[in-house]
This record gives C-alpha cells, structure tokens and sequence, in this order.
C-alpha cells in the first residue's frame, strides 16, 4: 500500500468543501495589508479538530458507531460559535469548511466569535426519536472537553433543532453539575432561548437580499423567488419573501422540485408538510425535473440546502439576477467566476445567512444577564446589524472592484487578522 500521494490539509487538491475555502484564502490574501499579512495562514489552519467515536445502543438492542467531529478553526476573536450537523455525507473536510466560513462570518457581522462547527456522519431520518437523544447526548458527552458558553457554543444546522439544542444544553448542564444554558443557541423559548431565533438565518436571507436588490434597482414586490431547501433557513425565507410581496415560484427539497409560476403560497404548504403532505402532493404546484430547478425564470435564488449546488454545469444556465446564499458553500470557486462573467450578482453566505449567528449571540447574551429581550427588539437589532454589514461589504466591493464575497472576506480576515496579530504568538 502506498500512501505517499495522500493530499495535506494544506493542498489545494483536497477535495471537499475545504479546497472551496483554500481558494477562497487565496482570493483574499492580495487585499490583506502588509503588516496583517504574516498571519494569513493561520486561517488556513484549524485551531484544533476533535474526531470522537459515538457510539449508541439501538431500539433493538444493537449498538452502532458513528463517526462525530468538533473543529474550532479560529478563537482569535473570542469563544468558538457554530453549528451540529447530522448528514450522512459529513466529512472531517465539510466540518473543517464549515467552521472557518463561521470565523469569517462571525466577523463580518461583528460578533464577537471565533469559528467552529461540529457534526455526526449519520442519517438521523429512519432513527427513532430516543436513539436521537442518546446519539445527541452521547455525542455532547465526547465533545464536552471543548465546549462552555465561554469556550465553544454549538447551535442548530442541517438535521438539528430545537429540541437537539435542549438535550446537549441539558447533557453539558449534567456534566457540571449546575444549569449552564449559554452553552448552545438555538434552544427552545422555554430553555432560554431567544424570541426570533427560529426565523433568524430566513430573515437575515431577506434583509441582505432588499439591500442588494435596491442596489441594482430590482424591486422586492413582485420578484420571483426560487428557493432551494424548505428546512429552517428555506421556509423561514420564502415566508418573509412572501410576506414582502415577492412571488415563491418554485421549491427544491432533497426528495422534489415543485414549481408554480403564479406563486406558491409558503404557509399553505408549511401547514401541508406539517399535515403529514409531501412536496410533490401539494396541490398549489407541479412537479419538475430537479435539474430544470436551476434554469427556471426567476429574478432570485435562494440555495439554502447544502453545499456545492452551483457549480460549472449549472452555472451557465441560470437565469436568476441575483443569489442570496442561505446555505454554506452553496457554489463552486468554478461557477463563483461563471456567474461574476454573466453579471449574476452573488450575495455571499458569510453575509447572507449571518442572522442566525447574529441572533444566536443575541440568545447567548440574553442567557448571561439573564433578562429577555422582546421579539420586535431582537428584529430591529438583527437589521440593523445585517443592513450594516451589507453596506461595509458593498463599500469595500465597490471600493476595489471585488466580488462581494472576497469583499466580505477582505471585512472579516481584516478584523480577524487585526485581533491575533495584537493578541500576538504565545508563548
Ligand atoms: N439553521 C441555521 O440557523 C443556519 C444558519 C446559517 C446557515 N445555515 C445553512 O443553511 C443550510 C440549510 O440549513 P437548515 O438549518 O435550513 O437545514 P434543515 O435540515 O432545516 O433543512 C435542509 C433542507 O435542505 C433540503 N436538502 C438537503 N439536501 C438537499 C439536496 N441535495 N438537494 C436539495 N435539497 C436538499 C432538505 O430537504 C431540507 O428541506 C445549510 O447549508 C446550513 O449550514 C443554517
């Protein structure tokens, strides 16, 4: 056996999500100024990974293992934030991305965050809802030794909720032996969680989409949307699309691809999905291709599923103005350079889907004084951070003619850069 040719971290030719982010460095690094410059590759290394066994006794007396990680990739700016995901296509590479696009996020929005992100390889849909809690519980048990609320804080992503929030909040608190509930966000109202949460990364989607839309003179009402993913982030955006006036046009979930050119009514088929109804069983829509999903006629785009979705195949065909990634890594560097060609102008997940960060440091901070802010409160502040990070990045974009992502990324490696090289090496 040979393993000579096995690719480093570092190498560009590391497959996966976290090639995406190497590049998206490398994109970056020119507009660093000279004295930040000597620390660029620290955010081209994770702080520290944790892989972790996580093993759980099955409903019918098996026992299964599965593959669980916890990455920070940067503490520089404070404790590291970031979301558990279980999928069954979790890589030690897709939690490494994961956790340095949460560095960069927490930056750009100013939260004062490092980056992490965790996850199990698993596929949590046929598991039962007591073999969940003890995989989420045995999980948060191997993972304990990084996490705290002033240390790592883990939140909902792909496949984790609420009430996953609630059993790793209470497995920590039971390890400590006292109540701890700023040790994850994403909780349930009645743990500690913050009003707005559950809407947060949709509407984050729909305030950074209204301000680049009025930069390039599209209007809201009327506009049509097409939304990939109707989990928390799709259906919490297609909702306040909808509310705004926009026109839902079509619907991609990992099963179907509906489409209705007068508009899909979200709430209808939220209270449909909820009655037990499936995508492709709702009457307010037809089926379609999911491949012709990406060329439908529409004037924005909403991935909020998973990652590389946009790539050099579809690309070219995409007739949206405008992506506003609610997803993590939705598109390709490859596709990132069709779409900049075809003048698509692509609303970054860095900035695009920061509101749920925004308000889950809201709920963490809430949690610390223990005194509860009101859900128009947690809204307005949520906009005005999000409006305020969009007008830095399209400053900075115009400024030195860069795509808004480099120009997010330029905000955020700033900020993150400024703090470690005054932090300075220890020891
Ligand atoms: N939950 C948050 O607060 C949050 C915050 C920031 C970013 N994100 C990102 O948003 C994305 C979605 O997260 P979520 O929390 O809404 O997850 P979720 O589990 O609630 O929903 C995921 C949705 O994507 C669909 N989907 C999955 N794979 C798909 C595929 N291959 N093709 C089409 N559809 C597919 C599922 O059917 C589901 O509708 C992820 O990239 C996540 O990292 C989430």
């Amino acid at each position: 056996m040979h393993h000579e040719n096995l690719p480093s971290y570092l190498s560009a030719d590391h497959l996966g999500p976290w090639e995406t982010y190497l590049s998206q460095i490398e994109a970056v690094a020119p507009y660093i100024d000279a004295p930040l410059r000597p620390w660029i590759e620290t955010l081209r290394r994770p702080k520290r990974i944790l892989v972790v066994d996580v093993p759980i006794r099955l409903d019918n007396g098996e026992i299964a293992h599965y593959e669980g990680y916890r990455v920070q990739h940067n503490v520089s700016r404070g404790p590291g934030k970031g979301g558990v995901r279980f999928h069954p296509d979790v890589t030690l590479s897709e939690v490494m991305a994961l956790s340095a696009w949460m560095t960069i996020k927490n930056a750009v929005v100013n939260v004062p965050y490092g980056g992490a992100k965790g996850g199990i390889r698993v596929d949590p849909k046929p598991m039962s809802r007591a073999e969940l809690e003890r995989l989420t519980r045995r999980y948060t048990s191997e993972i304990n030794i990084l996490l705290g609320p002033d240390k790592d804080i883990p939140a909902p992503d792909v496949n984790t909720n609420e009430q996953v929030m609630a059993w790793m909040m209470d497995t920590y608190s039971m390890n400590q032996g006292r109540t701890a509930t700023g040790v994850v966000t994403g909780k349930p109202i009645a743990l500690g969680g913050s009003l707005g949460r559950h809407d947060a990364t949709g509407r984050g989607v729909f305030v950074s989409a209204r301000a680049a839309a009025e930069k390039i003179g599209l209007p809201i009402t009327g506009a049509r949307i097409a939304v990939q993913g109707f989990g928390n982030v799709g259906e919490a955006a297609a909702r306040i699309f909808h509310d705004a006036g926009a026109k839902l046009v079509a619907i991609q979930d990992v099963a179907a691809t509906v489409h209705n050119p007068a508009g899909i009514d979200p709430y209808q088929l939220r209270k449909h999905l909820a009655e037990g109804g499936k995508l492709t069983d709702y009457p307010g829509a037809t089926e379609i291709a999911p491949a012709d999903f990406w060329e439908l006629d529409c004037e924005i785009l909403v991935p909020a599923a998973v990652e590389g979705q946009i790539t050099a195949a579809n690309a070219p065909r995409i007739r949206a103005k405008m992506i506003v990634e609610g997803a993590n890594g939705p598109t390709t560097p490859e596709a990132d350079a069709i779409l900049h060609d075809r003048n698509v102008l692509v609303v970054p997940d860095v900035l695009a889907n920061a509101g749920g960060v925004t308000v889950s440091y809201f709920e963490w901070v809430q949690d610390f004084s223990s005194f509860f802010w009101t859900e128009a409160e947690i809204n307005a502040r949520l906009e005005r951070i999000m409006t305020e990070a969009f007008g830095a990045v399209w400053h900075i974009a115009q400024e030195r003619k860069l795509t808004l992502r480099t120009a997010a990324f330029v905000v955020a490696c700033r900020r993150v850069l400024e703090a470690r090289a005054v932090r300075g090496l220890y020891p």
